[in-house]
């Protein structure tokens, strides 16, 4: 039996992201779909298929064993791992058919040697570094690590990459200092006669915030999640948050004024009143940071998380009177009658981005998909 406290994906809002997404770049231009992190939290299980019905064929990784994660659930399109190779791991490049970005000639001869062993080509990304200062060649050395990438026989040069390191901030002026490095470096590597089938550079905050840096093929994560990540361009951006986190009120007890709750006493009622436990916790991905600045939805009214956050539970103040029953739904993250409390909701409070928010809700919560049933509102579906 699948646990209450569980995180509900709602497909219809990833195909609405996509959708969304897709309005704001060229018709040309295609979406690697960013897939690290169990697709930031959200179940690759899930979200893969409904992407690829989306049209969404490449998808991008943080490690080679998150793409071979991929292939395992029978992924057979384009992957590729976005940093750099690590040691002992080139072989699973050509043996899994997996994509890598490269940036030394050092990082190009090894993967060109397992390639050979292997017997098959490895598709390869320049990676330069155009501001991000994490990976990368440096713009100067780039179109000799592009010639040196060429000598291989079992390498094949498919793509030119970059990465922003402020595009979330629309005003930001780095970002398109980044993208005139990008023009320059691309320039030459096509003076010099290569040619790529992928030119990118664009993550969420490169999509929506600045279109030129939309090239040949777009890399957004965060937005197909349904956040925008610029906070406050979430509102009018369209995208629709496609986890929910709920769980239920486990047992509900009328506590005197002046009882002091969960450890460290870091709450004590106002008045006599009705305090909920809930059976989620930090384990699951509710930062304890959150102790007593957190809130909750409940049969359609914000009520507030208090006390110290604890492993497996948190507590809530029902307030003096108030007809919940045991069972009845919490609502973390996720939207009731017209109210919402969303993942940058959560992570104003904890000093985070949504990022964290949603990859941090853990292995012990199920991933379910929520399945629009025609007038009959959301219901479970089975697959997780
Ligand atoms: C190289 C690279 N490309 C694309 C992305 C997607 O970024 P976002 O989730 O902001 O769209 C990431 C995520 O951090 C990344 O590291």
């Amino acid at each position: 039996m699948t646990r209450p406290t569980r995180a509900l994906i709602d497909t219809e809002a990833l195909r609405n992201n996509v959708g969304i997404l897709r309005s704001r770049i060229p018709a040309t231009t295609r979406i690697m779909g960013i897939a690290k992190a169990d697709c930031y939290g959200h179940g690759a299980a899930i979200c893969i298929p409904v992407l690829q019905e989306c049209g969404i064929d490449t998808f991008g990784v943080a490690t080679i064993q998150e793409a071979i994660g991929l292939r395992e659930i029978g992924v057979t399109d384009t992957v590729a791992v976005l940093p750099p190779p690590l040691e002992g791991e080139y072989h699973l490049f050509p043996e899994h058919d997996i994509e890598t970005v490269l940036s030394t000639p050092e990082m190009a001869r090894r993967m060109a040697a397992a390639a050979d062993v292997c017997g098959r080509r490895v598709r390869v990304h320049l990676f330069v570094d155009t501001g991000m200062g994490r990976n990368g060649v440096r713009p100067a050395d780039a179109l000799s690590v592009l010639e040196f990438c060429s000598t291989f026989d079992s390498l094949e040069i498919v793509g030119i990459a970059s990465h922003f390191a402020t595009s979330d901030e629309p005003e930001n002026p780095f970002t398109m200092e980044q993208i005139g490095i990008f023009d320059r470096t691309l320039r030459l590597a096509l003076d010099a006669g290569f040619r790529f089938r992928d030119i990118h550079i664009a993550n969420s905050g490169g999509l929506l915030n600045f279109s030129a840096s939309h090239y040949t093929l777009v890399r957004p994560g965060l937005a197909l999640y349904g956040y925008h990540p610029t906070p406050e361009l979430q509102s009018t951006s369209g995208l629709a948050p496609v986890m929910s986190l709920r769980s239920v009120i486990g047992n509900i007890t009328r506590m005197p004024a002046g009882t002091s709750i969960s450890y460290g006493r870091r709450y004590f009622t106002p008045c006599e009143t009705l305090v909920a436990t809930v059976p989620i916790g930090y384990a699951d991905g509710v930062m304890r940071i959150l102790t007593n600045n957190l809130a909750a939805i409940v049969r359609g009214r914000r009520v507030p998380v208090v006390g110290t956050i604890c492993m497996d539970e948190v507590m809530l103040d029902l307030g003096p009177v108030d007809d919940s029953q045991p069972g009845d739904e919490v609502i973390l993250i996720g939207s009731s009658d017209g109210d919402e409390i969303n993942a940058w909701d959560i992570a104003a409070r904890a000093g985070t981005i949504p990022y964290e928010i949603c990859t941090g809700i853990s292995r012990r919560v199920p991933r379910i998909e929520a399945r629009q049933i025609a007038g009959d509102g959301t219901q479970n579906g089975e697959r997780t």
